[in-house]
């Protein structure tokens, strides 16, 4: 018989200088109707249901798993972080041998592509790799951190941001971020309260969603989405005395009701991962915790995506004195179900002794792999794992992403005090002929793009404040900037001194040059008819191992402030910052203060554009601000205790300080008036179980177009447990025109009126009457009420 080969090379080939016989013609005839024959029965329901269903990811994952050596499976539970740990092989070399899964904080696309290329074409079974970064706002274009973001009260607002911080970090082949960080922080020592959407938990869960929305699209492997991770869990914020990673002691009933509902949100959302936390919870570390990590997570929210230790946190378990060795350390937390283990490489090196002695089977040990190979697979990374490098500059230079930027920065600020109306300042020049631009954070890219912002792009490409107010006044007024002293941490971060972090703290001075800006700064206030002082924190300053045992600012700025109220000159103070501050003495000598939070790399053209009226302010505190450090933590939704703060007599729980804030949970102003009123409940008596309706009023009663944020808090009068004196419940951010009235609509369900109750030792809806607020922040007065029968 003749070979195929034989038969291919003797058929006659067509010969274009031979004329075509009508032999030839019948024959491609033939041949092409054949080929519409075999195209019909292909796409023709009969043949596809014939077809094998398209393999799930995780069938895909379940046939991948079969051909793993224990050594690679092990390799996919290992992040690689060679980008700190310069002690362990190189993360390319790890790769190769199919001994990491992902690797954490690659940042530059080339070097992405390559590690990929290692994984995809070079490792044994061609697995792609998670690249895990801390998009937690922003990639390129830097956004309001998450804190500033709650202040806007706007999910789609949030969602969009997320969105497009995901496309840019997708376009540069980042696939996974370790956010949305949810932790309800109630302390504003603790310095990572500027990643996270505030203390309050019913806001905290609708700005986890829009944040899972946002990065992951509506599923997994959404093109130009990446895959979001949802951290630290649980109670990373309750850190004692907010000193970063100091134990939590968080009593079951907080957990439920206040630290575990934004996470509870995220899973909602589909979000497919889930960092664990670096602290003791209530004395058990959560990397190993298995309550919290398998009882709470996978037995009773049914979580299937997979879960990363946070940075080292499974070695440091050793170090928490609750494991003997690094071995424990390994079961530990594969016992609580830790699937993948970021840069401790304790799994990578303890895993194989374990499955040696039997006490980690080889189907736990697949039980572990699955859920990330079925991520793989969901994310499409098996069929697309690179970053087009094509795309990039095109996406990073969409001028929709900055303007997005400038647009969100805008909403997040919040107005603590205009008096007189002193703002929106006149940019014509008739009423001030020079402005003086005054303090260390007013030209400062990394202090407005923050930690993670500056570990990313160094503070790059930022409109400063100054930046932004020049472009916006021209020449219509003059500006002259003067920085004052410049400031630094009093003890150096040690991430300043990470290989490949690009944040550097501001220079220090020595006394005299300190003293010589300082006198400038003055002197240049002296010599304007406003001065603007733009003060705050440095990037290193808030953020991860940035706590502050006070919360005065940093460096000489409160007597530079001073100094310059002291000219009798009109201030205005602008505050950059991740946190509340102590701006006690502000409060009461400046005209007013707008909280810009740390705004981004447009921060400074949104500035000027709420300083100068082109954009009306309209955020509104997701923290309570204290009036000094000493007050922390303070809440809002604390309990009455037997002397309610309330009653007339009540002086302060503290003898030498009011223990009431500076400014309120839910607090903002704007450049317009706004009234709620005619606040209805449907139905007075409720059946258990019955949702209640409560309407009211909102009418902006100013002459200028704006955002009023109307919230809704309830109180349960009795039950099994004492309630907060008040808890949000409901929100709604609405623009209107001068004169504009809306009616709102709210539904307080079970959901609303269920809490977690801490002697019955379940969720419980009991009969009770329930007091209702409406208003602008959180000690709004107008009130209604219901009762919900038995
Ligand atoms: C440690 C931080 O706690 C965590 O939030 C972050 O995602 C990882 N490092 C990776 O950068």
């Amino acid at each position: 018989m003749r070979s195929l080969s034989h038969r291919i090379h003797t058929a006659r080939p067509f010969n274009v200088t031979q004329p075509f016989r009508t032999s030839d013609a019948r024959l491609i005839r033939n041949v092409l109707a054949f080929c519409f024959v075999i195209f019909g029965i292909v796409r023709s329901p009969l043949f596809v249901a014939a077809q094998p269903a398209p393999k799930t990811a995780e069938q895909r994952a379940d046939a991948l798993l079969k051909q793993m050596t224990v050594e690679e499976k092990i390799g996919q539970l290992n992040q690689a972080g060679g980008t700190y740990r310069r002690d362990m092989p190189n993360d390319e070399e790890l790769v190769r041998k199919g001994l990491a899964g992902s690797v954490l904080w690659a940042s530059d696309p080339g070097a992405i592509n390559k590690l990929q290329r290692v994984a995809v074409e070079e490792s044994r079974l061609h697995v792609p790799l998670l690249i895990g970064l801390d998009v937690i706002h922003g990639y390129h274009t830097i956004f309001p951190p998450p804190l500033a973001m709650s202040a806007t009260w706007d999910p789609a607002l949030v969602e969009r941001v997320q969105t497009a911080a995901a496309r840019e970090a997708r376009a540069g082949g980042i696939n996974w971020s370790f956010a949305p960080m949810v932790d309800i922080a109630r302390d504003a020592r603790w310095g990572r309260m500027v990643e996270g959407a505030g203390e309050d938990p019913y806001l905290g869960a609708a700005i986890a969603k829009a944040q899972v929305r946002g990065f992951q699209g509506p599923e997994l492997g959404t093109p130009g989405h990446v895959l979001a991770c949802v951290k630290h869990f649980a109670a990373y914020g309750a850190a004692d005395g907010g000193r970063d990673y100091d134990s939590s002691y968080v009593p079951d009933d907080l957990l439920w009701n206040v630290y575990f509902p934004p996470f509870k949100a995220a899973l909602d959302a589909g979000v497919g991962s889930l960092m664990s936390a670096y602290m003791d919870l209530n004395e058990v570390p959560a990397t190993g915790n298995y309550w919290l990590l398998h009882d709470v997570l996978r037995e009773d929210w049914k979580f299937r995506g997979f879960v990363v230790s946070d940075a080292e946190a499974i070695g440091s378990l050793v170090t928490h004195g609750y494991a003997r060795n690094r071995e424990d350390a390994a079961w530990l937390a594969i016992h609580a179900g830790v699937n993948m283990d970021m840069a401790s490489y304790t799994y990578l090196q303890e895993l194989p002794k374990l499955i040696q002695s039997g006490k980690v089977s080889v189907a736990a040990l697949d039980e572990l792999v699955r859920p990330l190979l079925v991520v793989k697979y969901k994310m499409g990374l098996f069929e697309n794992p690179y970053a087009d490098l094509s795309r990039l500059p095109g996406v990073l230079n969409d001028p929709a992403t900055p303007k997005l930027a400038r647009e969100a920065a805008q909403k997040s600020m919040v107005l603590l005090k205009n008096d007189n109306a002193m703002l929106p300042l006149d940019k014509s020049g008739n009423k001030y002929r020079s402005i003086a631009v005054i303090g260390p954070v007013a030209d400062s890219g990394p202090a407005q793009v923050g930690f993670w912002g500056g570990m990313i792009t160094g503070g790059a490409d930022v409109v400063t404040v100054i930046q932004g107010i020049k472009e916006k006044v021209g020449s219509a007024i003059k500006v002259e900037y003067a920085s004052g002293p410049s400031i630094q941490r009093e003890i150096p971060s040690n991430f300043e001194f990470y290989p490949g972090v690009k944040l550097h703290a501001q220079k220090a001075q020595s006394p005299a040059d300190a003293q010589a800006a300082f006198d400038t700064a003055v002197a240049t206030a002296k010599r304007s008819d406003l001065a603007v002082m733009v003060l705050g924190e440095d990037a290193l300053m808030a953020g991860e191992a940035a706590s502050n045992g006070t919360l005065r600012l940093a460096g000489r700025q409160q007597e530079l402030l001073q100094a310059v109220v002291a000219t009798g000159k009109p201030v205005v103070l602008v505050l950059i910052n991740g946190r509340p501050l102590n701006i006690s003495w502000a409060a009461e000598h400046v005209a007013a203060i707008l909280e810009a939070w740390e705004p981004g790399s447009q921060g400074g053209n949104a500035v000027a554009d709420v300083l100068f009226g082109d954009a009306n302010p309209g955020g509104k505190l997701t923290v309570t601000w204290p009036q000094s450090a000493g007050q922390e933590p303070l809440y809002y939704d604390h309990m009455l205790t037997h002397e309610p703060e309330t009653k007339p007599d009540f002086g302060s729980r503290y003898q030498d300080l009011k223990s009431t804030p500076l400014y309120p949970f839910g607090y903002g102003l704007s450049y317009t008036n706004f009234a709620v009123s005619n606040l209805k409940v449907d139905k007075l008596k409720a059946k258990l179980g019955e949702s209640v309706g409560v309407s009211v009023d909102v009418q902006n009663t100013g002459a200028i177009a704006g955002d009023e944020v109307v919230q809704l808090y309830v109180h349960q009068q009795s039950g099994s447990a004492s309630r907060p004196v008040r808890q949000l419940k409901g929100f709604e951010k609405v623009g209107l025109a001068p004169g504009e009235k809306k009616r709102l609509h709210f539904t307080l369900g079970k959901d609303e009126l269920t809490y977690w109750s801490s002697s019955e030792k379940k969720w419980v809806l009991e009969p009770a009457v329930f007091d209702v607020w409406a208003g602008e922040d959180s000690t709004g007065s107008l009130h209604g009420s219901f009762e919900v029968l038995p």
